[in-house]
């Protein structure tokens, strides 16, 4: 099943067929606030009132001209601009793709470096997300060609990847900053480990190594290494240290106790129109969520948002 929804994810037409279906509408609403910044900074400000911290991110990606670039790091620094007026504490994560990658390195480096500018100059931290094995080589000397001294740029690493022990070795060593998660695309063997078994060893192995990062003496801490999972078990067994992120939506009810262990924590909120992709993929992580889909279809039934 995970690997049918994996694959449905890159299908435009169904992208076309889902995006028209209210009943879609409806069921993506449980991962997302709507599709407006509008909405995106309402739910920042319902957390806020939680104590919880935002990450914001405009859902998008492949985009395929100059302008769409433009428009989007315009889009993010109106972002930046309504957080600092409206005194929310938020963080940034875009794609790489969404800010043209596929059009060339030099755009995608050029739009990265004119939002981090702008980020920066208004006290907020970036993050860029990992796409697809594809790029995962490309994002990386991205990274670290923007990456400066004490800056709070950071970058997604995937357990699941070969190479990422590697990855994060190097990293680290440039004094950079990882949100660690498990990987949400597909992959085959001779990239990614299969099994969730495999994953989650990685996963453990790898977050403590931010951990010990993290307690070295001097290590600048304000802004920290990331574990982006909802997965409680795991988690309590990596070392306090790296702040914990979850995807608005998911494991809703265990936030609050989150926040009163103490534990550094956000939440990341996505949103925009272009949400098709990244919406399956949440159904790959977990195809109950189907169940979900199937109801908010039957009239007379309810959609539970939030929840888990
Ligand atoms: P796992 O999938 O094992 O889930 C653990 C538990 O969490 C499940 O049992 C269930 O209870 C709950 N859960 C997890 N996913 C759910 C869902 N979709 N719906 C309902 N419940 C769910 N990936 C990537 O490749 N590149 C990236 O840049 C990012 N960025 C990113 C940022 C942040 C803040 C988070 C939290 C995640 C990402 N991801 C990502 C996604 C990540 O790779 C992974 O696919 C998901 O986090 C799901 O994996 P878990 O670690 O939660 O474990």
């Amino acid at each position: 099943m995970r690997r049918l929804l994996l694959k449905a994810s890159r299908n435009p037409w169904m992208a076309r067929q889902a995006r028209r279906r209210r009943f879609v509408q409806k069921a993506v609403r449980r991962f997302m606030p709507g599709e407006t910044l509008d909405h995106a900074l309402a739910a920042a400000h319902q957390l806020a009132d939680e104590r919880i911290p935002s990450v914001l991110t405009q859902l998008g990606e492949n985009v395929d001209s100059s302008a769409d670039v433009a428009r989007v790091v315009d889009h993010y620094c109106v972002a930046v601009d309504r957080s600092l007026a409206e005194e929310l504490d938020v963080q940034l994560s875009v794609k790489p793709t969404h800010l043209g990658l596929d059009l060339g390195e030099d755009v995608c480096r050029t739009a990265l470096a004119r939002l981090v500018r702008h980020a920066h100059s208004a006290g907020v931290p970036l993050w860029i997300d990992m796409e697809d094995s594809s790029y995962v080589e490309r994002t990386l000397a991205l990274y670290h060609d923007l990456l400066r001294p004490g800056a709070p740029l950071g970058v997604c690493l995937q357990a699941y990847l070969h190479r990422t022990p590697d990855d994060l070795a190097g990293v680290l060593e440039a004094g950079g900053t990882v949100r660690l998660v498990k990987g949400a695309y597909r992959e085959p063997p001779a990239v990614a480990l299969q099994g969730a078994g495999a994953v989650d060893a990685a996963f453990l192995a790898l977050g403590r190594t931010l951990s010990d990062d993290l307690a070295q003496p001097g290590r600048v801490s304000t802004f920290r290494h990331v574990l982006g999972s909802h997965d409680l078990t795991l988690l309590a067994e990596i070392p306090d240290g790296p702040e914990i992120q979850m995807l608005y939506g998911i494991r809703r009810r265990d936030w609050a106790r989150v926040v009163e262990a103490g534990t550094p924590f956000r939440v990341l909120i996505s949103y925009g129109e272009h949400w098709y992709p990244w919406y399956v993929r949440r159904l790959a992580e977990r195809p109950a969520n189907l169940g979900f889909l199937v109801r908010s279809m039957l009239p007379g039934l309810s959609v539970a948002r939030g929840g888990r």
